[in-house]
């Protein structure tokens, strides 16, 4: 029997519309709008999709957004101070910068210049840090999405194998901490594969969950996976498509018709995780409001 959906973009919905109901409480009660700035540096053409997509979703949300876009060009000591700004800015309580950055820039500079306080992508060593020791902290918008799909959709995850293809700083090494956490969602037993492991369906026919975050197409195929396995698809790959008015369309890491034969539980792409990693970033600058505003736990924690 093929599998079934597991629709981010449903449960993205029902999240966000939480989210909202809570920023106009907090802007009734406290009159504090959750605000987020957004900082673009060139014009990657997904980099730009993704800009985009944040920008609305805020507005759709009540989050007040600022994106200051730089070109290409852009020197790395311009762009830092363009951070510093926005940690300075009252009125932004949530800072992205996208990535990629260009190649001339630092990205590890750039990103221990965003105050922690303000570091919704939970991408600064101090929220990295606090993670991993299990503090209070931003946790990254992509991974926490992966283990809000779990939990929403009733997958155990205790006790299970769950085997993360990638190990980026954005999805893959965190997932992996947050899969093995002593947590609701948590409690697997990860095994984590890359580049460099040898016979990668060896490891992926032991998952029962499957997080595929490689960034390249078909790096995952139904005869990879074990019969019922629960398949979590990160990829947003651009594959050109001349049916398409884009002359692209999306595909993610794994081959969605072969995986979903074996698969018990699967996610498309789109509309699989990419909607989830937008509603945490909402969730996580709802949360940096709050926290700069001294006021009212959450309850979207
Ligand atoms: N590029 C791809 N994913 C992300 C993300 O989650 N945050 C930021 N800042 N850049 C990204």
């Amino acid at each position: 029997m093929p599998a079934a959906i597991l629709d981010g973009k449903a449960l993205a919905a029902n999240m966000r519309a939480d989210i909202a109901a809570q920023v106009a409480e907090l802007k009734g009660a406290h009159a504090i709008t959750p605000g987020l700035g957004v900082l673009l540096v060139g014009a990657d053409p997904a980099s730009l999709s993704y800009v985009t997509a944040k920008e609305k979703a805020c507005g759709e949300a009540g989050i007040f957004s600022r994106t200051l876009r730089l070109p290409a060009e852009a020197a790395q000591d311009e762009v830092l101070a363009r951070v510093r700004e926005m940690n300075a800015d009252p009125l932004i309580h949530g800072i992205l910068v996208q990535l990629p950055l260009p190649k001339h820039i630092d990205e590890g500079a750039v990103i221990n210049a965003i105050d922690p306080a303000k570091d919704v992508d939970g991408f600064t060593p101090v929220n990295v840090g606090r993670m991993m020791i299990g503090q209070s902290c931003f946790l990254p918008c992509t991974p926490h999405g992966i283990i809000q799909m779990l939990i929403s959709a009733g997958v155990e995850t205790s006790g299970k194998h769950a085997v993360v293809v990638g190990r980026s700083n954005i999805v893959g090494k965190p997932v992996a901490h947050l899969l093995m956490r002593k947590a609701k969602g948590g409690n697997a037993t990860v095994t984590v594969c890359h580049t460099g492991t040898r016979d990668l369906a060896a490891f992926t026919r032991q998952a029962d969950i499957l997080i595929a975050a490689a960034g390249r197409p078909c790096t995952v195929t139904g005869e990879m996976l074990k019969p019922g396995a629960v398949v979590i698809d990160v990829g947003v790959n651009r594959v050109p498509d001349a049916a398409k008015a884009s002359g692209f369309r999306l595909v993610g890491d794994v081959d969605f018709d072969s995986a979903a034969q074996v698969a018990s539980l699967i996610t498309p792409v789109p509309g699989g995780v990419g909607p989830m990693t937008i509603t945490m970033l909402l969730h996580n600058t709802l949360l940096a409001a709050r926290r700069q505003g001294a006021c009212c736990a959450g309850n979207i924690q």
